[in-house]
């Protein structure tokens, strides 16, 4: 079993995970808005997740002749603006909600409806699902409702591993744009952030392939953080 299922490989972690996978000799299904040209020899259908209503298609299209995964990773996300709740609207809620939690729920409705032999489930969250600091909104609100959607499938799946996984800091455009363009003496975390150490996308995506075969030894539905493991 070598196959493997990644969600948003046109930047960042997920494009980094999916050229290592490849150059570990895995079968890589991919899908995303993005292929980006150096990313050679995978499967890769073209999908705005944001569609919810294609979703599932895009899905049933890119695994149709997939038996079994090696690994899911549920890695598409957005950050949203960065501002105050009082200032967010529900339609900007909803919109990253979209992408970092109802895509997830259409995804794994469909492994289960296609009955693929899954070994191992992981969905990057996020520590910012616990931290809920100022500004955070919808990033946190959505990412604290993965994990409790992971938790809620683990029971649902038995054969299947899930976990909620915190990648730890990443400089990807997701982080640089935090880094460089919000307030951070309106919002005390960035300050934090720019003071802590951050991996490459490179180097995260080789502690996450070391890390996620240890992930098995913790409960199904968890939520771990790598710089806690
Ligand atoms: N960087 C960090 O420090 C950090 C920390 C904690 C958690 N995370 C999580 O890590 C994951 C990857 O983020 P990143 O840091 O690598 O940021 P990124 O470079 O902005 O990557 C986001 C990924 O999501 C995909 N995506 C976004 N909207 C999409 C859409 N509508 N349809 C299809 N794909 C979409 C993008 O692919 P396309 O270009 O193809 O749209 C891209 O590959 C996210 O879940 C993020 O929340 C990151």
């Amino acid at each position: 079993m070598k196959n493997v299922f990644i969600t948003g490989i046109g930047s960042g972690l997920g494009k980094a995970l999916a050229k290592l996978y490849v150059d570990k000799g895995y079968t890589v299904y991919a899908l995303s808005r993005h292929l980006p040209p150096d990313l050679k020899d995978i499967n890769f259908v073209q999908a705005d997740l944001s569609q919810l209503e294609n979703v599932k298609c895009a899905v049933e299209k890119l695994l149709k002749d997939v038996k079994e995964l090696e690994i899911g990773i549920l890695n598409a996300g957005v950050l949203g603006e960065i501002k105050d709740m009082h200032e967010t609207s529900l339609k900007e809620l909803k919109d990253v909600f979209d992408i970092n939690l109802w895509v997830n729920k259409l995804i794994l409705d469909t492994f289960l409806d296609l009955n693929i032999n899954i070994k191992q489930i992981v969905a990057i969250s996020s520590g910012a699902a616990v931290n809920c600091n100022r500004g955070w909104s919808g990033y946190s609100l959505s990412k604290a409702s993965l994990n409790c959607l992971i938790k809620l499938y683990s029971h649902e799946m038995p054969q299947t591993h899930l976990t909620a996984l915190a990648p730890g800091l990443v400089l990807t455009p997701m982080l640089n744009h935090i880094l460089e363009e919000v307030d951070e003496q309106k919002f005390p975390s960035v300050k934090r952030l720019k003071a802590s150490p951050k991996m490459s996308p490179e180097e995260a995506a080789q502690l996450l392939y070391e890390t996620f075969p240890k992930l098995l030894q913790y409960e199904s539905g968890s939520f771990l953080d790598v710089r806690k493991m």
